[in-house]
């Protein structure tokens, strides 16, 4: 079943006006593995009713001692109001394990290209720290298109400023600053399709072969409709779809949700990794981890919506229809499916996690 980390504030520093970075300490002094790009699904009870919420690291496990969250405070945020105003150093943290695919890439990539805005740079900021450590990777260059309002938003700025000192001709930058004028390394200007293009083939060559483009690899971490635009636009310049890598932040509040009806019954058998088996009956029109948690089975999961893949499990037998907000893809043996927005289509229906 989901394992439970407990950890101490062991540092609380101010980013940006609306940010904070946590570092965090195990209680138990057992180190926590987690790769660059990976995020803690933190875990609180808040009037009465369990949350979670992801955030990612900010930290490096090849450069950080103690790993460390960076969380900007929305407005009427429950959960990064309380971390960012009301959590102080030597508070505990209850977390689920670190989850998560934004992972650097297995092979060494021709050429790296990152779009970030706001606090989306988090879990880019923690490829970075791994890219530039890494020996083999000296000739790979690295393009980052960030946006936000203005400098002082600009979560860690002095660190990017500092690489791109370090690393001349290998690492280049764009701010986009929506609010401010006159800053090094920024253009005046939101991030429009426009820009990002002019951007994009003056970092891989206006006339790029087909070869130049394949071994471009992306990154995004940015508002949905900014990242739709640039997949949008790379699509339509010939890269390849399976070379982009997203990371959503934020739930689409289009998602639907079915009606549950409790008189057509599905049973679902979980397999964890380590051997214990669960069986457990869906309601016609209830996701498999609402039906999970109803009945009191601890599946892991963070967001509830799709986004965060903390939930994923892959079929092993029977069929479920995984409801997306623009599809529904009906999905069998092998596919990996998240229980968070998946329903039971066969009578029986078997994952494995
Ligand atoms: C994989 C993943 C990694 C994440 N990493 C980070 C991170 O490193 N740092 C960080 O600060 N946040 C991160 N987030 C977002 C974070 O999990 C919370 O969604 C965010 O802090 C808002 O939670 P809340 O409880 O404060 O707001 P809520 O009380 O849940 O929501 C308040 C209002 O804000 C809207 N909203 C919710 N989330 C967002 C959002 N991200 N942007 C804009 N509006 C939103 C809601 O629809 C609602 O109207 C990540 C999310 C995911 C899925
Ligand atoms: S819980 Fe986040 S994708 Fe399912």
């Amino acid at each position: 079943m989901e394992k439970r980390l407990l950890w101490r504030v062991a540092e609380k520093r101010w980013e940006t006006p609306e940010a904070v970075t946590l570092r965090l300490a195990p209680t138990d002094g057992q180190e926590v593995p987690y790769q660059p790009g990976q995020y803690l699904p933190l875990v609180r009870t808040f009037h009465l009713q369990e949350e979670r919420r992801a955030y990612s690291f900010s930290s490096c496990p090849h450069t950080d001692a103690l790993p460390s969250i960076t969380v900007k405070r929305l407005a009427n945020g429950l959960f990064s109001t309380w971390l960012v105003r009301q959590v102080h150093e030597g508070d505990l943290l209850e977390s689920a394990e670190p989850a998560g695919r934004f992972l650097l890439p297995d092979r060494k990539p021709e050429r790296l290209l990152y779009v970030a805005a706001g606090s989306g740079m988090t879990p880019i900021f923690s490829h970075l720290k791994a890219i530039f450590q890494k020996k083999d990777w000296l000739d790979v260059p690295v393009r980052l298109l960030y946006a936000n309002r203005d400098s002082q938003h600009t979560l860690f700025k002095k660190q990017i400023d500092h690489w791109i000192a370090a690393w001349p001709g290998r690492f280049q930058v764009t701010y986009f600053f929506s609010r401010e004028r006159g800053v090094a390394n920024a253009e005046y200007a939101h991030l429009s399709s426009a820009l990002f293009e002019r951007h994009l083939l003056a970092f891989v060559g206006d006339k790029a072969k087909a070869s130049a483009r394949r071994g471009l690899v992306t990154y995004l971490c940015a508002p949905t409709p900014l990242m739709r635009m640039v997949r949008m636009s790379m699509r339509a310049l010939g890269f390849l779809d399976e070379n982009i890598r997203q990371e959503t932040f934020t739930p689409d509040p289009r998602l639907q949700r079915r009606q549950a009806n409790p008189s057509r019954r599905h049973r679902v058998v979980v397999r964890f990794a380590h051997g214990q088996r669960v069986e457990f009956e869906t309601f016609e029109g209830e996701t498999i981890l609402q039906a999970a948690l109803r009945q009191g089975i601890a599946l892991p999961y963070t967001c509830k919506s799709g986004v965060c893949l903390s939930c994923l499990a892959r079929c092993v037998q029977g069929e479920v229809e995984v409801q997306f907000v623009e599809q529904t893809k009906r999905e069998g043996p092998g596919a990996w499916v998240n229980t968070c927005i998946s329903y039971a289509v066969s009578e029986a229906v078997e994952l494995a996690l």
